[in-house]
Formats: C-alpha cells, sequence, structure tokens
C-alpha cells in the first residue's frame, strides 16, 4: 500500500506539473515509509483523536470527486491542483491508520471506515455547490486546512513519541500547503467577481466554523469509540470528544490559527488584529471546554485519559 501511493505521488507530480499554478510539488514531499512506525505509543485521548481524524481522512476520495464536479467548467489548473492535493491528503489518511494500527493492534479500519461512510454521507457529486458558489467553497476549504494544520501542531506538541511528532508535523505543513492552493483559488475567484468582499467572505467562513461539531467529526469519534451500535447523540459526543481536544490547545497554536484566518476573510494579518483576535478564539475554545468538561459529570460517558 506504501508503495502503491509512493507511486501515485511521483505521477502526480509529474502529471500536474505541466498546468498547475495553484499548488507547488514540494521537492522533499514526504512518503509514508519515510517514518518509522513499527512501534509507537500514543496515550489513550492521543489515539482517540488519530483515529477520529484517520477516518475523515480517508474519505479523501469524496472530497475530491465533489470538487472536481463542481470545478468541470474550469481549466486544468484547477482540475490537476485537486488531483494532486487528493492524492496528499490519502497519503494523510493512509499514514495515520499506520500510526493507529501501530498504537493499537485491535483497531478495525475497514470495519470503522464502512460503518463511518454508512452512516455519514458525503455530498453528492452533481456539480453543484452546496455552499451556493465556488468562492464560498474556497473559503471553507481554506477555514478547513488552516484549522487542520494548527491541529496537526497541537497533536504534534502533544505527542511523546518522537517519530508520531514527525508525522503530525509533516500534515501540519501538508495543510499549510493546501490553504495556500485553495488561497490562489479563493484570490482568482475573487478577481472574476468582485462582489466577494469582507462580509460575503465573513458569512462562508463564519458558517463552515460552526460546522466544527456537525455529525462528520462526532459520528467518527463514536464509531471509533465503539459507541456508534448505541443511539447516537451528537451533543453528547462532542462534550466528550472536544474536552480531550481542547485541553490541547495552547495560545500558540490558536496565534497561529489566526494568521492563516485572517486573509481568508480579505484581512492582512498584522500585529494590531492578530492578539485581540487571538484573544477572542482562545476564549470561545476555552469556555467551550469548560462546558464540555461540566456536560461531561453529568454524562454516562466515560471521562478515562482526561
Ligand atoms: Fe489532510
Ligand atoms: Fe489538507
Amino acid at each position: 500500500m506504501a508503495q502503491w501511493l509512493a507511486a501515485n505521488v511521483e505521477l502526480s507530480t509529474a502529471k500536474v506539473h505541466v498546468t498547475e499554478t495553484f499548488i507547488k510539488a514540494s521537492p522533499n514531499h514526504w512518503k509514508p515509509d519515510d517514518f518509522d512506525l513499527s512501534s509507537v505509543r500514543l496515550d489513550a485521548s492521543l489515539l482517540h483523536i488519530t483515529k477520529t481524524i484517520c477516518l475523515l481522512e480517508s474519505r479523501c476520495d469524496d472530497y475530491a470527486e465533489y470538487l472536481q464536479a463542481i470545478f468541470r467548467d474550469r481549466d486544468a489548473s484547477w482540475t490537476s491542483a485537486i488531483e494532486r492535493w487528493n492524492v496528499e491528503e490519502c497519503q494523510h489518511g493512509f499514514t495515520l491508520r499506520t500510526v493507529c494500527e501501530s498504537t493499537d493492534p485491535n483497531f478495525q479500519f475497514d470495519e470503522s471506515m464502512s460503518a463511518y461512510e454508512s452512516l455519514v454521507s458525503y455530498h453528492e457529486p452533481t456539480g453543484e455547490s452546496v455552499r451556493g458558489c465556488v468562492a464560498a467553497e474556497m473559503v471553507s476549504r481554506c477555514v478547513v486546512e488552516a484549522l487542520a494544520s494548527a491541529l496537526y501542531r497541537v497533536l504534534a506538541d502533544a505527542a511523546t513519541d518522537r517519530n508520531v511528532g514527525a508525522v503530525y508535523t509533516a500534515l501540519a505543513q501538508d495543510e499549510a500547503r493546501h490553504y495556500g492552493m485553495f488561497m490562489k483559488m479563493l484570490s482568482a475567484e475573487a478577481r472574476a467577481d468582485p462582489s466577494i468582499g469582507f462580509w460575503t467572505r465573513c458569512s462562508f467562513a463564519l458558517k463552515r466554523m460552526l460546522e466544527l461539531e456537525d455529525g462528520q467529526i462526532m459520528f467518527a469519534s463514536c464509531i471509533v469509540a465503539g459507541r456508534s451500535q448505541q443511539p447516537i447523540r451528537r451533543r453528547r459526543e462532542a462534550n466528550w470528544y472536544l474536552a480531550k481536544l481542547y485541553r490541547l490547545y495552547r495560545w500558540k497554536h490558536l496565534r497561529y490559527a489566526v494568521r492563516m484566518l485572517l486573509p481568508v476573510i480579505g484581512v492582512r494579518a498584522n500585529r494590531w488584529l492578530v492578539w485581540p483576535a487571538t484573544a477572542l478564539i482562545w476564549t470561545a475554545v476555552k469556555v467551550r471546554l469548560w462546558l464540555a468538561q461540566i456536560a461531561n459529570r453529568v454524562s454516562f460517558l466515560p471521562a478515562d485519559a482526561d
């Protein structure tokens, strides 16, 4: 599988090089075999978060198919960029799966993935944007990639295993490159349509951030925790999952995210704006963590590894 992925990365690089302008193939792009994941150690919280993200990343083909359908009338620079992005996202899923299987030999990836796909449907690749327009899709992707990059930095700082930390760091760098790719696409779209201004971008970005507690993540968390046979209560799962995750966030992680998010809404990330925006998000994360911890005290869900 690793060889197959490596071959696809190389093929994709060669294929994309001719026309791509949105994303550059990194000359030193890593391969799954670059990491020694034969014996890694993760604590229970980090393992659960990694399993959850592994399912999300492994749905890479659905995400790419949906975007390719929306871009079907665009030139090759758009579709080839998505091809390269897709290969790298699939590589993320594969590498995280290796991390999880190495830490927990009982992790049933195939079963978890099929349960996840049957439980949570993704947007149909009809060519119609569920968010209304290409600009909204690009803002949404920029937000997701920025937050993913920050998340992997959080996990890299939390991991005590050096090899797993190196994986998270590589993934954080990839997500930052993906952010750059979608920012270029967003800029191209904004040049063609001047109506995509500050407030429009804010509205698209806010909507996407409010989706962070939606079923996609929480159902994945539920499945890897072995709770999907019971009635799923999304809010309760969110409290359980976010209590594990948000306690790992530090100021520097949120400042990093803010520096990427401000340009998405068309605002330069200068220090006069970064500090108050980071304070706002830091407060929101701490309040959400506090609410989740209180909710977990009155819930029957185990608070293990907290
Ligand atoms: Fe990814
Ligand atoms: Fe990404």
